[in-house]
C-alpha cells in the first residue's frame, strides 16, 4: 500500500485519477451538484460530485471519507485565491466512508462563529482541526526543527535532563510528585533545567542545548502556562556577548523560517538603568515611540513646592510628552491607572491653542510644552516614578509602529526587595559584574549581574546570564538572599571540582511562536494548553485519584 496522498500534493496530478482521504470541511448542494471542501493537515481542496455518486447525499461535515476522482484545472474565472489548491478541483467518481462524525458541538470550518474558549478546550481535538490551529502547530514544528539544526551546526549537543528533580526553595512554587518507594518524600517537576545544565558544564560537556519542558505552579495569564517549553542553552568558556550573539543569530534564523524580518538589526542593547529611565520598564515595547524624560532640573527652580521638595530631597520628577491634547476623561483614566498601581497622583499640563491648562499650568511655559500637546508629570523616588510612568506610557495613546522590535536589556540588579526581604531578581546563579563583587557586602541591592534578557514587543522572551562557578561566591549569594545552602549542597559540591566558567540562556519558546505569528495567547500555540486555573479541560485534569493509589503513596487528603 502506498502512502496517503495529501491534499496539497493532489495539484501535481492534473488530469490523473487519484484517491484522496480527508475530512469534509464543508459540503453544499448547488443545483444538483455537491461541492465538498475536503481537508487534511496540509490544506483544503474543492471536490464535486453528481447526485448519483454513492453516499454523496448522506454525507455530513467532518465525516472522514476516501474519494476517487480526476484532478482538474479550474476555469480561470473560478480560481479560489483563499486556498492554496484554489486553481484545481477534483471530480469525484467514487466515495468510500471511512468514519462518520456524530453531531458536533461546533464546526471547525466556522472561524467567525466559534464557541468560547472553554468549549474549544474541552473539545480540543475538534478545535485542532481548524486550519488556523493546524497551521500554527505546523509552524511550531518547523521552528523546533530549525532550532535543532541551527544549534547542532553550532556544535551544541542536545542533552535531556530530568523532569523529576529535587524541590528547591527559590523561584516559583513547585509541582510535587510523591515517591512511592520513599513515603513522605517528593520529587519536584523541574522549573527549568538550570542546575542540571550547569552540572553538565562541570562535567566538561561545554556546549549544550535542550528543547525543555518546564513546570511552574504560578498564577497564570495569557503569556504563562504551568507547563511550557524553553529553548535552553548553556556553554562554557564564553562571555555574555557570545551567548547574546548566538541567541540573536538563532532568533533571526527562526524569523527567516517564516519570512519575517526584525525591525532593527543588530538588536539594540540597553542597560537596565537606561531602559528604566527611557521607558519605565525592563521590557519596553519599542513599537511605542513615547519616551520618558527627566524634568527634575525644571522643578528645582520652580515655585511648585511639592515637586521642588521632592527634587531637593534627592527625588526625581519625570514626565511623558504626548503629541495630542487629551480630554479630561482621558486624563482621568490615566490618573486612575496610576492610583490603582499604588501611586499618589499624576500631574499634567495641556497646551490647548497656546493656552496652558491643568494643575501645573502656572509652573511651565509654552516653550516647554508646544501647542496641541499634553505633558504628564510625576515625582517621587526614582524607581517608583519610573515604574509608574512606565505603566502610563503603555496606556497612553500613540501611533504604534508595526513589526518585530527585539532588544537586549543587560546589567540587571542581582537582587530586589520584596516586602523588606532581599530576593534574587532573576535566579541566584548569576555572576555579579566584576567590579560589583565588593558592593555585595555594602549594599547588595546596588550590585549588578552579568545578566541579559531578550525582549520582543514588550514581552520578556528569554533570559540568561554568566554563572557563578566558584563555591564561595555562590554561598555568599545564597546567604544574601537567605536561601538555605543545604538544599543545594549537591550543587555546591560540584562547584568544588574544577568547574569551568560558563553561562547560558533560555528562550520561552511558546511566547516566541505566539509573538512571531502575532497570536495573543500562548494557549493558541500549544496543542493541549491548560486554562488560567491550570486545568486540562480536554482530559479533566487535575482529577481525584482512588484511595488505593493514595494508600500506596501513604498520603491522606485533608479536605
Ligand atoms: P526564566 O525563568 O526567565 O529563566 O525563563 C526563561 C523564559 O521562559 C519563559 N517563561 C514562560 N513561558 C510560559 N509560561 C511560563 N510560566 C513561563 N515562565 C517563563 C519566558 C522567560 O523569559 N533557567 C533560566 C534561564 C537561564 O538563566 O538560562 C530561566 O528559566 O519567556
Amino acid at each position: 500500500m502506498g502512502l496517503k496522498l495529501t491534499v496539497i500534493d493532489t495539484v501535481k496530478n492534473e488530469g490523473k485519477k487519484i484517491s484522496l482521504k480527508g475530512w469534509i470541511h464543508r459540503i453544499r448542494n448547488l443545483g444538483g451538484v455537491y461541492f465538498i471542501h475536503l481537508r487534511d493537515r496540509t490544506g483544503i481542496i474543492q471536490c464535486f460530485a453528481q447526485t448519483n455518486v454513492k453516499h454523496i447525499i448522506n454525507l455530513r461535515e467532518e465525516d472522514l471519507i476516501k474519494i476517487t476522482g480526476i484532478v482538474k484545472k479550474r476555469p480561470k474565472d473560478q480560481i479560489d485565491t483563499r486556498i492554496k489548491t484554489g486553481a484545481f478541483e477534483i471530480e469525484i467518481l467514487d466515495i468510500e466512508i471511512i468514519s462518520k462524525a456524530k453531531s458536533l458541538p461546533f464546526s471547525p470550518a466556522r472561524e467567525k462563529n466559534l464557541p468560547n474558549e472553554e468549549v474549544r478546550l474541552k473539545y480540543r481535538y475538534i478545535d485542532l482541526r481548524r486550519p488556523n490551529l493546524t497551521r500554527t502547530l505546523y509552524i511550531r514544528h518547523r521552528l523546533l526543527q530549525r532550532t535543532r539544526t541551527f544549534l547542532s551546526k553550532k556544535d551544541l549537543w542536545e542533552i535531556d535532563t530530568p523532569i523529576l528533580g529535587k524541590s528547591t526553595p527559590e523561584g516559583a512554587r513547585d509541582y510535587l510528585v510523591p515517591s512511592r518507594i520513599f513515603p513522605g518524600r517528593f520529587y519536584a517537576l523541574t522549573q527549568s533545567p538550570q542546575i542540571y545544565k550547569q552540572l553538565l558544564m562541570v562535567s566538561g560537556l561545554e556546549k549544550y542545548f535542550q528543547i525543555a519542558k518546564c513546570f511552574r505552579d504560578e498564577d497564570l495569564r495569557a503569556d504563562r502556562q504551568p507547563e511550557f517549553t524553553q529553548i535552553d542553552i548553556e556553554m562554557s568558556f564564553v562571555k555574555g556577548k557570545d551567548i547574546m550573539n548566538l541567541v540573536e543569530e538563532l532568533v533571526i534564523e527562526l524569523c527567516k523560517e517564516i519570512n519575517i524580518t526584525p525591525q532593527k538589526q543588530p538588536f539594540p542593547i540597553l542597560t537596565y538603568n537606561n531602559a528604566m529611565e527611557n521607558y519605565g520598564s525592563d521590557k519596553p515595547d519599542l513599537r511605542n515611540p513615547l519616551l520618558i524624560e527627566n524634568y527634575s532640573d525644571l522643578f528645582k527652580q520652580s515655585t511648585f513646592t511639592i515637586f521642588k521638595s521632592i527634587v531637593d530631597n534627592d527625588g526625581f520628577v519625570f514626565g511623558i510628552h504626548v503629541k495630542e491634547t487629551l480630554s479630561r476623561s482621558q486624563i482621568k483614566k490615566h490618573e486612575e491607572l496610576v492610583k490603582k498601581n499604588g501611586f499618589a497622583g499624576l500631574a499634567y499640563v495641556i497646551n490647548d491653542n497656546n493656552t496652558l491648562k491643568g494643575p501645573l499650568a502656572k509652573f511651565v511655559n509654552s516653550e516647554q510644552i508646544k501647542p496641541g500637546t499634553t505633558l504628564f508629570l510625576a515625582g517621587n523616588d526614582k524607581n517608583t516614578v519610573l515604574k509608574t510612568l512606565g505603566t502610563v506610557r503603555n496606556a497612553l495613546p500613540h501611533k504604534k509602529n508595526k513589526g518585530l522590535y527585539f532588544l537586549w536589556i543587560k546589567d540587571f540588579p542581582l537582587f530586589e526587595e520584596d516586602e523588606g526581604k532581599i530576593i534574587p531578581a532573576h535566579h541566584i546563579f548569576s555572576m555579579p559584574k566584576e567590579d560589583h563583587i565588593r558592593i555585595l557586602d555594602e549594599n547588595p541591592l546596588k550590585a549588578e549581574g552579568e545578566m541579559f534578557d531578550l525582549v520582543l514587543n514588550g514581552v520578556e522572551l528569554g533570559s540568561g546570564s554568566i554563572r557563578i562557578h566558584e563555591k564561595e561566591l555562590q554561598e555568599k549569594l545564597f546567604r544574601i538572599a537567605n536561601i538555605p545552602h543545604e538544599q543545594f549542597s549537591f550543587f555546591l559540591k560540584a562547584l568544588e571540582i574544577s568547574a569551568p566558567p560558563h553561562g547560558g540562556f533560555a528562550i520561552g519558546f511558546d511566547r516566541l511562536v505566539a509573538l512571531l505569528l502575532d497570536i495573543e495567547s500562548i494557549r493558541d500555540v500549544i496543542a493541549f494548553p491548560k486554562t488560567t486555573k491550570a486545568q486540562g479541560l480536554y482530559d479533566n485534569s487535575p482529577s481525584e485519584v482512588n484511595t488505593d493509589q493514595l494508600k500506596t503513596l501513604r498520603l491522606k487528603i485533608d479536605k
